[in-house]
């Protein structure tokens, strides 16, 4: 089987030692960085922008696995290509043209992800999937971190997994948002392959051991 990946979230990191975590994340067993960009429409939070992914470019040794949640994200394509994302994802329910917006995001040498909020129908994806390296199930309200999971999750994971297992698709299904020790096991069982965890991990005392162990459980 496929290795399971853990991508930290650094919405909850120190921003005043963003590199004292980059480098936590570097030195663990966690395989992605996940970061989030909010611009204040699409969500009522606004996070970052491009000159924080470029410090966190430079220091960051790992894929990095950029979720837009932002209104038009075409504008931005290039952008973040050129900013050092490997992973680019998007809104559902942001797009107009999603799988040209899919398209332009592989064009620029990057994996295409497409991101679905909490009331948004998995099945909207059927004549898409395989268009898609990365679907992002939001497992909370996207905005802010700290929230509580949202347990129609795994419901949503079970059936984006039997499609792409019906339509022989290769895409990855990354969860996002208050994923703890508490439901990664369910999670992976049901057919996830990326978990993010952003207070989890950096709230946690010892931030290398919480890592370890949702690897540990997420692969177990
Ligand atoms: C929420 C973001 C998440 C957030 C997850 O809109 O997309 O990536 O950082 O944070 P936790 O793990 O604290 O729910
Ligand atoms: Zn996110």
């Amino acid at each position: 089987m496929r290795e399971k990946i853990i991508a930290p979230s650094l919405l909850a990191a120190d921003f005043a030692n963003l590199q004292r975590d980059i480098e936590t994340v570097n030195n663990s067993e966690a395989q992605w960085f996940h970061i989030d960009i909010m611009d204040g429409v699409f969500v009522p939070n606004i996070s970052f922008g491009m000159p924080v992914v470029n410090a966190i470019n430079k220091h960051a040794k790992k894929t990095m696995d950029v979720h837009l949640m932002i209104v038009d994200p075409d504008r931005y394509i290039k952008e973040f290509a050129a900013l050092g994302a490997n992973n680019l994802t998007i809104h559902y329910e942001a797009c107009t043209h999603l799988h040209r917006t899919l398209q332009a995001i592989k064009a620029e040498g990057m994996k295409a992800g497409v991101a679905l909020n909490p009331h948004t129908n998995v099945d909207l994806l059927k004549d898409i999937i395989k268009d898609i390296d990365i679907v992002l199930i939001m497992s909370v309200n996207p905005g802010f971190g700290g929230q509580s999971f949202i347990e129609n999750t795994y419901t949503k994971v079970r059936r984006l997994k039997e499609m792409i297992l019906n339509q022989n698709a290769e895409t990855l299904i990354e969860i996002d948002g208050g994923v703890t020790n508490k439901n990664a096991e369910k999670l992976i069982k049901a057919g996830a392959d990326i978990l993010v965890a952003g207070s989890y991990v950096f709230k946690a005392e010892n931030q290398l051991e919480t890592i370890k162990d949702l690897k540990n459980l997420a692969n177990s």
